[in-house]
């Protein structure tokens, strides 16, 4: 009997573990344990859903979105280059305008308080509106977007499916768009694995690590290597050529002041900073050694530069290149 009964209760035991398995769970962006809180704190009672994200992924690869139908977000950010814009050093819109700035990774936007080099927007839902109506990206109005996609079947569909609405909104259009590009967490770098203790670091690596923490850590700090805190660092002259936080702000010490970004990932974005004016890893670290340019918002921190050997250089370097997440680039839930 007791027999019978263990037997029984074995059954109902792997009944329910295969019943589990077969119901799909969604459980919406991932948190790594050992990242910080999240600074989008509105975020926190989101509904995100799996149909949310395939939408949201549509439209971000639709170019439905732009004025002529040419240009995607997708266009400017590649999943190949953690979501930046591959070989390009200012963004290239619609009719080919070229943009003023560097496209950046679109990675772990949980964790920024503001977006954009200079902080332009502070909600992860707001992100989308910027490049569609940027005249030198996507250069459409929204107002059109909404009836553009109001008049298509597929996407009038999905968003009564997802979100019970009838006429699409713009604020269901961005909602959309965050439930995909919340998702994109980069957190499984050999950085994180070395974190975790599934990774052993090299010796380069290591005095990587311990010089990047003494001497760049001050600005790029914590498992994201920014405090994302607005700082000129002295690699051009002229502040007026674009400035930066100072538009956003209109405090003239803000002139030439970017958001100091975060480093993961660093490896696959070329070119570098704001105008992507510094081609690659080799060429921004001897900046830091031998290139401050002496302008008037310098981040004080930076006055003498930062005098490194070669091989420290290069030792730097081995570091940054562990903070490439490979599954991130390759994970075919993000793919087009
Ligand atoms: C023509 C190229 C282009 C297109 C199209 C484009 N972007 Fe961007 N994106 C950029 C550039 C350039 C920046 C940096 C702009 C700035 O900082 O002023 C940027 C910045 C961003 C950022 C900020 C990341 C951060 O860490 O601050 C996000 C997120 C983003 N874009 C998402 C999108 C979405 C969503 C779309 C589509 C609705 C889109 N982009 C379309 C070029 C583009
Ligand atoms: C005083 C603060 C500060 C220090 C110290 C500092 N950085 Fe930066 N870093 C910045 C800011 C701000 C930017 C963005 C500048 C811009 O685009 O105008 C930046 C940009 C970068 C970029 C370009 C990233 C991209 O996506 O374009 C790299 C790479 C970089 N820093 C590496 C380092 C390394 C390595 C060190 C140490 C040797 C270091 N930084 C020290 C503030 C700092």
């Amino acid at each position: 009997m007791i027999q019978l009964k263990s037997f029984l209760f074995f059954v109902f035991l792997i009944l329910t573990v295969f019943s589990c398995q077969k119901e799909e769970t969604w459980v919406g962006p991932e948190i790594p344990s050992h990242f910080p809180e999240i600074a989008q704190k509105n975020m926190q009672n989101r509904k995100f859903t799996k149909e949310g994200f395939l939408l949201g992924k549509r439209l971000f690869f639709d170019p439905i979105l732009s004025v002529d139908s040419t240009v995607s977000c997708g266009t400017c950010h590649q999943q190949a280059g953690a979501f930046s814009h591959i070989d390009h050093d200012l963004s290239h819109g619609v009719m080919d305008r070229l943009g003023k700035r560097n496209a950046p990774a679109i990675q772990n936007l949980l964790w920024n308080n503001t977006f954009f080099w200079d902080g332009g927007v502070q909600h992860i839902d707001l992100i989308s509106l910027a490049p569609i109506e940027n005249v030198l990206e996507m250069d459409e109005k929204i107002n059109n977007v909404v009836l553009k996609l109001n008049r298509n079947s597929y996407y009038r569909q999905a968003f009564k499916n997802i979100y019970q609405v009838d006429e699409i909104k713009t604020m269901d259009i961005m909602a959309a768009i965050t439930e995909f590009q919340a998702m994109l967490v980069s957190a499984k770098s050999p950085y994180d694995q070395f974190l975790k203790g599934t990774y052993s670091f090299t010796s380069a690596e290591l005095e990587g690590k311990k010089l990047f923490e003494e001497k760049c850590a001050t600005c790029h700090s914590g498992v994201l290597q920014s405090d994302f805190v607005f700082r000129n660092n002295g690699f051009q002259l002229d502040n007026h050529l674009d400035k930066g936080r100072y538009e956003i702000t209109l405090n003239p010490e803000d002139e030439g002041k970017f958001k100091t970004p975060s480093l993961r990932n660093v490896a696959i974005t070329p070119p570098y900073m704001h105008n992507g004016s510094i081609a690659t890893l080799e060429a921004v670290l001897e900046h830091y050694n031998s290139g401050i340019k002496q302008n008037p918002s310098l981040d004080p921190k930076l006055k003498n530069g930062i005098p490194l050997t070669k091989n420290e250089q290069k030792a730097i370097i081995a570091f940054l290149n562990t903070l490439t997440d490979q599954n991130f680039q390759k994970d075919s839930r993000f793919g087009f």
